[in-house]
């Protein structure tokens, strides 16, 4: 039997992942009273919102405004998305000290996300890297389309290795390996798990997983027993991605917590505080769905 870890971090990623692809118009106070909500949980990272192009994505259009307006306490980080160096000079005006970069472990879906192969998003993150070195930022990387991707089918391991290698070598701190489309079994991310961890720490990675066929669950129970301890969770468990078709939201930080809090294993939430975040934004989503079906 494996020591599970003691405690968590739950990395929320509602504000970014699980608004980027809402069909409703989400109004700026609402996205900021839902992060004021989320800073109050006892959460240790929240992603705030991304800056890549609006015409990409017009529901995080107001990732400046956002970001100013929001009420940041000191011991949380907040982290801003961003594909590029223009996004990476945006997300440095507006006061971030960490940001999280993004890539695949499929070119299919690189194309489809970022309209640029996976070199050629290393080539950018080589470019941006003197920025964020110079503002001593903190970065994290993402690798979608880890085990399945919409357009390829299943993924092997060799080019998840060839982007993890990339990625370190880049200088990033912590990796976040993403189920995009929430395909992923029990398995598979043990089959993952146990042969990256032959050659790197758990302490590096987190895991991302899209809760599309109720696997996401099981698939943290799989990560803890290889002593992974962060995960990236939606309060509300809202969201998809705009560039995978069928991915449904985020397991929702709700379900982390439950899951964590049942076996003892700390993550420093307020259950109450979190429900509130959870029901506000699930309440501002319904009354948008509402509106939006009588026009
Ligand atoms: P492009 O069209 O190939 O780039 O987009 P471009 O360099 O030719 O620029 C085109 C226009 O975009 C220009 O404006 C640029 O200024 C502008 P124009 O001259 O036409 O007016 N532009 C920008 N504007 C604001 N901020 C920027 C920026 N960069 C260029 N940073 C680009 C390339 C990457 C920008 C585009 O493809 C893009 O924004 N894609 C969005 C991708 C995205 O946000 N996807 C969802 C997030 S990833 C995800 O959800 C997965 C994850 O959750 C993990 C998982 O679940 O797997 C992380
Ligand atoms: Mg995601």
């Amino acid at each position: 039997m494996q020591t599970l870890p003691k405690s968590v971090k739950i990395v929320e990623v509602g504000p970014r992942d699980g608004l980027q692809s809402q069909s409703q118009v989400i109004s700026s106070e609402d996205k900021i009273n839902y992060i004021d909500l989320l800073s109050e949980t006892g959460l240790q990272e929240i992603e705030v919102t991304s800056f890549v192009s609006p015409k990409w994505i017009p529901q995080l259009a107001d990732a400046a405004e956002v970001s100013r307006s929001i009420n940041r306490h000191p011991e949380i980080i907040y982290t801003a998305l961003v594909p590029n160096f223009q996004g990476l000079q945006n997300a440095i005006k507006c006061q971030f000290r960490s940001v999280a970069v993004f890539t695949a472990a499929s070119e299919s879906f690189s194309q489809k996300n970022t309209n640029c192969s996976i070199d050629d998003s290393m080539t950018q993150f080589q470019d941006m890297r003197k920025l964020w070195e110079e503002n001593d930022l903190r970065v994290r990387g993402y690798i979608s389309t880890m085990w399945h991707c919409p357009y390829e089918g299943p993924i092997n391991i060799e080019p998840v290795i060839d982007v993890i290698t990339k990625l370190f070598d880049l200088g990033i701190n912590e990796i976040s390996l993403g189920d995009t489309i929430g395909k992923a079994n029990p398995n598979e991310v043990r089959h993952t798990l146990d042969t990256i961890l032959n050659r790197w720490d758990p302490a590096s990675f987190a895991l991302h997983f899209h809760d599309t066929f109720g696997m996401a669950e099981s698939n943290i129970i799989a990560g803890l027993e290889f002593g992974i301890n962060t995960f990236d969770s939606s309060a509300g468990g809202i969201g998809g991605c705009p560039y995978a078709e069928g991915a449904s939201g985020n397991i929702a930080t709700e379900k982390v917590f439950s899951l964590c809090d049942s076996m003892g294993i700390e993550t420093g939430i307020q259950k109450d505080k979190l429900d509130e975040a959870a029901k506000f934004i699930r309440s501002i989503l319904k009354k948008e769905s509402l509106i939006h079906a009588e026009d």
